[in-house]
């Protein structure tokens, strides 16, 4: 069983009762602990940057557009899935997938998760950083013991893909598109990357672990994105929504669930191929130093993407990069 330390069980309390008062002796009494040590507790809070307001006779109340993540606020909109996942939420890391890597290797079960508000070397594909700013973005990272072999994993990364596009449109409100193979667009920009690694079993040669790590810009950061970013990135919303960071995470973590657990069916892959944006678009398919010009056809069983080269040939790519035409 997991304890809580006081100050974790004071703000789950009060982030069932948000927007209301909770009285100090009711906590004290909920929590079996004295006044004096809701009070210090809801100080600490305060100190994290929670936005409570005290007042006398009607105890603590979280305010509504307090934003800041918590397993609490998480939880609350998981519906039937509560209590499936085991959340934990930074202030400030590294980056979650490095954190949880380091969990699996440890034991850490199936349905780990590791959120941060910020993290200071965010990681993208191909050995990239991600750009993860504190405060308008969710960065987090799922562990998995799906027992599949290496090419059953690749479906891990696309089902999530999906699950993010979906959970945007049915949280955010925006029309969100898949770039094959797990980049999510918004208004012909990207919001959001997908990060999957993972450790095999030598022996089965079926996965030990994978780490899902997903990153969605939410908000524009403060002072906007740096500037090799603005032309191919954007956020989510024009400004910070209450609230809106935690339906998400629990959103993309329900949606991605129902498709792990049929991940062998494909079931997913016909959401994947109605979300993908670029079939019969032009593209470019990187190679190495070299780039040649195709147009994508169609995402195959296995999710690889099926292209015509100029000169007539077609291939089925399976990983790589392909740019898409600059929208001008
Ligand atoms: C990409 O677009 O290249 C993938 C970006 C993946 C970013 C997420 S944020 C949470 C997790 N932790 C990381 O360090 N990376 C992934």
């Amino acid at each position: 069983m997991i304890v809580l330390e006081l100050k974790d069980q004071v703000l789950e309390a009060l982030e069932k009762n948000k927007g209301a008062y909770l009285s100090g002796s009711a906590l004290a009494a909920q929590l079996h602990c004295s006044r004096n040590g809701v009070w210090k507790a809801v100080k600490a809070l305060e100190a994290d940057g929670h936005v409570i307001t005290a007042v006398t006779n009607k105890g603590y109340c979280l305010a509504s557009e307090d934003d800041i993540l918590s397993p609490a606020a998480i939880e609350k909109n998981q519906g039937e899935l509560t209590g499936l996942f085991s959340i934990d939420v930074y202030k400030s890391l590294d980056s979650t997938n490095t954190l949880l890597k380091k969990l699996a290797g440890q034991g850490a079960p199936e349905g780990k998760v590791i959120v941060a508000e910020e993290q200071t070397a965010g990681r993208g594909r191909l050995g990239r950083s991600f750009f993860s700013p504190a405060g308008t973005g969710i960065y987090f990272s799922l562990l998995l013991r799906p027992g599949v072999s290496a090419s059953d994993a690749t479906r891990i990364t696309t089902a999530a893909a999906v699950a993010v596009a979906l959970s945007l449109e049915a949280v955010a409100g925006v029309n969100a598109g898949i770039k094959w193979v797990n980049d999510v667009f918004v208004d012909g920009k990207k919001v959001c990357g997908i990060l999957t690694e993972g450790a095999f079993d030598m022996e089965s040669g079926g996965m030990e672990y994978a780490v899902l790590g997903i990153g969605v810009n939410i908000a524009p950061p403060q002072g906007d994105f740096p500037p090799e970013l603005r032309s191919i990135a954007r956020a989510v919303s024009e400004t910070a929504v209450p609230g809106l960071k935690s339906r998400l995470i629990a959103e993309i973590l329900k949606r991605f669930w129902g498709y792990y657990k049929n991940l062998t069916d494909k079931s997913y892959l016909a959401d994947y191929k109605q979300k993908s944006f670029i079939l019969g678009q032009e593209v470019d398919v990187l190679a190495g130093d070299s780039t040649r010009r195709a147009t994508a056809l169609d995402i195959d069983d296995d999710c690889r993407l099926v292209v015509r080269y100029d000169d007539g040939s077609t291939e089925a790519l399976n990983s790589g990069e392909v740019r898409i035409k600059p929208i001008v």
